[in-house]
């Protein structure tokens, strides 16, 4: 047996396959911030065309490209409505209020659809003594707060409704598209479908596409104008940038079919948790590569079981006071689900 570690704690742990180690060694290099990186450009009009919007940026991480984003859409003072547990709130270091002076008004949506008359609600009246809202987050797939299933995919008609009630106030509308591809590859709704949804999209090209490193968002020309300059003021525009940009290029043309693949052993990995007494994994609404299991054991925590599993070479992660996340992804396999089987039956008996 191998002694690399079955690694299910998140699809961000993928190393780049050969063939992409090959496309990245091989990229066409230049200076982005001068005359332009080839290899950078072609991935920024790949990407604009696969979500159909006016142009992207290539970006070192999916905080940042959320940040610019969240910044070029808003101004200092003025409120953003998000679900409480989406990335935007939860997990981006308060960078809404630290880095734009935005105020975030959370709604409760554990599938992530947030409900339009809730939406609706929650836009301040126009008065002097309010915030002005300005800005819609959706989240596909919906990571969720671990006390549900996970990596949830919201109908397409469903953000169709959110996107004509959120311009018809006035409010832009952002998407984390973090894990849109798997959005895609579990509903067969294309890219540019979704993405019309949004006023700015971003996507990670470091998770189930398999990249090394970095994101994209993409938006209408005005947007750019502004995300660009955010982009230079983070320090966030980077110079033979095509070195790793090849590898998302090469995830985008070639690794979205496979994530079919991913969602299949995710929800064996449901199942097998499910067969255990007091492991609940809501196999039947297991949609994408997230698994988020409660541990409802006598005795057992979600620490104690990572810890317990690590023991057998299985990494997982804990996500919340009572649950324990799984993540499929390029680098775990079928026998990687058959070691989880095993350490579970050992571990749990
Ligand atoms: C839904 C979602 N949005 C944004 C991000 C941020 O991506 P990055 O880790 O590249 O900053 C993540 C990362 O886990 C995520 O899950």
């Amino acid at each position: 047996m191998s002694t690399r570690p079955s690694d299910f704690r998140s699809d961000t742990v993928t190393r780049p396959t050969p063939a992409m180690r090959a496309a990245m060694f091989s990229a066409e290099l230049g200076d982005d911030v001068l005359e332009g990186d080839p290899t950078v450009r072609a991935l920024e009009r790949a990407y604009a065309a696969w979500v159909g919007k006016a142009g992207a940026l290539y970006l070192p991480s999916g905080t940042m490209a959320n940040q610019i984003a969240l910044g070029a859409w808003t101004h200092p003072g003025e409120e953003f409505i998000a679900e409480r547990s989406s990335h935007v709130v939860q997990w981006e270091a308060g960078g809404a209020a630290a880095l734009h002076g935005l105020q975030a008004q959370t709604l409760i949506a554990p599938d992530g659809r947030l409900e339009p008359t809730e939406v609706e609600r929650a836009i301040r009246m126009d008065s002097i003594h309010c915030p002005r809202t300005t800005l819609l987050c959706v989240e596909q797939t919906f990571m969720g707060d671990g006390e549900g299933p996970g990596g949830r995919v919201v109908p397409l008609a469903h953000l169709a409704t959110l996107a004509a009630l959120a311009r018809a106030k006035g409010l832009h509308v952002h998407m984390d598209g973090a894990r849109l591809p798997n959005a895609i590859a579990a509903s067969g709704v294309s890219a540019a479908r979704h993405a019309a949804c949004a006023d700015s999209v971003m996507t990670s090209l470091s998770k189930g596409l398999g990249a090394p490193v970095g994101a994209m968002l993409a938006g209408p020309p005005e947007f750019l104008v502004r995300a660009k300059q955010l982009r230079k003021r983070f320090g966030g525009w980077m110079r033979q940038a095509g070195v790793i940009a090849a590898g998302g290029l090469y995830g985008l043309e070639h690794h979205l079919e496979r994530l079919k693949d991913d969602h299949a052993l995710a929800r064996s990995v449901a199942e097998i948790c499910e067969r255990h007494d007091g492991l609940h994994a809501w196999p039947n609404q297991v949609e994408t590569n997230i698994v988020m299991v409660q541990v409802a054991r006598h005795g057992w925590t979600p620490e104690r079981l990572t810890d317990a599993l690590a023991e057998h070479g299985v990494l997982t992660m804990p996500m919340s006071a009572t649950s324990v996340r799984f993540v499929t992804h390029l680098d775990v396999g079928p026998a990687d689900v058959e070691r989880l089987e095993r350490a579970l039956a050992k571990v749990l008996g």
